[in-house]
C-alpha cells in the first residue's frame, strides 16, 4: 500500500468511507499502527499529558515535537500520513507559523495541524503556497483552555456553531486540507462535515464526521480516567494484543458503530 496524503483522505471523503486516526508519539508505536493501515498518525501535542506528565499541551516545545516527529516518521515508512501538531504560541504570525512548520515537514511530518479559527486564513495560504499541507483544528482547541475557563464541549450555543462552521468554510476556502473537530455537538460536526469536501476528524464530535481521532492512551486504556467519547478498544478486542485493538478501532469507524450515542454530546 502506498502513504496516504491529503487528498488520498479527500478521495475516501468523496466515496463516503469513513476512516479512523490515531495519535503516535514514538517509532515502535508508529511501526504498529502503519502496519495495520492506520490512514493518518497524528504527532500530537497532547504528548505534552501523556508522555511529559504536564497538566496541559502548553508547555510543549517546537523542539520537542520535531523529536517526536522525527522518532514517528522512522516507525511509520509504509501507509500513514504523519501529521504534526504546531505547540502553543508558534503560529502566532504566518511567517512564524512558516519558519517553524518548515521543521516539522524537514523532521519527516505530511501535513502540520494548529488550533483556531478565521484568524489564521492567512497562514494557511502562506503554508499551501510554500507546498505545507494544513489540517485546522477548531472546537476544543485544548491550547487555549486558559481562555475557555477549562476543557469545555464547545459549539453549543448559535454564535458559537456559527463561529466555528464560518471559521471551517473559511479556512478550506483559505487551502486547509483537512480538519480536526474536537468536543462539540454531534449535530453541529455532522453538518460542518456535509458543508465541506476536505475531510473533517472528530474525536467527541459524534459519528457524523468523515474520520475519527483518538489518542493512543485513551483508545488502549493507559491514561487515567476515559473521556466520555473514548473507548478502550484493547480490551474490548479481548486478545490484549494492541494491533487488535487497533484493527478493531478501524473497523467500527468504518462501518459506523464507534462512537456510539453514549460516547458522543448531543
Ligand atoms: O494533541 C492531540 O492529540 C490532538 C488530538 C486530541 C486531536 O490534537
Amino acid at each position: 500500500m502506498s502513504k496516504f496524503t491529503v487528498s488520498k483522505l479527500a478521495a475516501l471523503k468523496e466515496k463516503g468511507e469513513k476512516f479512523g486516526t490515531i495519535t503516535a508519539y514514538d517509532a515502535t508505536f508508529a511501526k504498529l499502527f502503519d502496519e495495520c493501515g492506520v490512514p493518518a498518525l497524528l504527532i500530537g501535542d497532547s504528548l505534552g499529558m501523556v508522555v511529559q506528565g504536564h497538566n496541559s499541551t502548553v508547555p510543549v516545545t517546537i523542539e520537542e515535537m520535531v523529536y517526536h516527529t522525527k522518532c514517528v516518521a522512522r516507525g511509520a515508512t509504509t501507509t500513514s500520513l504523519i501529521i504534526a501538531d504546531m505547540p502553543f504560541c508558534t503560529y502566532a504570525t504566518p511567517e512564524m507559523a512558516l519558519k517553524n512548520a518548515a521543521l516539522l515537514m524537514q523532521a519527516g511530518a505530511g501535513c502540520v495541524k494548529f488550533e483556531g479559527g478565521e484568524w489564521l486564513c492567512d497562514t494557511v495560504r502562506l503554508l499551501t503556497e510554500n507546498g505545507i499541507p494544513v489540517c485546522a483544528h477548531l472546537g476544543l482547541t485544548p491550547q487555549s483552555f486558559n481562555v475557555f475557563g477549562g476543557y469545555k464541549i464547545q459549539g453549543r450555543t448559535e454564535d458559537k456553531a456559527k463561529y466555528i462552521t464560518d471559521s471551517t468554510l473559511a479556512l478550506e476556502e483559505a487551502g486547509a486540507g483537512m480538519e480536526v473537530i474536537e468536543c462539540v455537538p454531534a449535530q453541529l460536526a455532522a453538518d460542518i462535515s456535509k458543508k465541506t469536501r476536505m475531510p473533517i476528524i472528530g474525536i467527541g464530535a459524534g459519528n457524523g464526521t468523515d474520520g475519527q481521532i483518538l489518542v493512543m492512551h485513551d483508545a488502549f486504556g493507559f491514561f487515567g480516567r476515559p473521556p466520555k467519547f473514548a473507548r478502550n478498544f484493547l480490551k474490548e478486542c479481548g486478545t490484549g494484543d494492541v494491533r487488535d485493538a487497533v484493527r478493531l478501532y478501524l473497523d467500527e469507524v468504518r462501518n459506523g458503530t464507534f462512537p456510539s450515542q453514549a460516547e458522543s454530546f448531543e
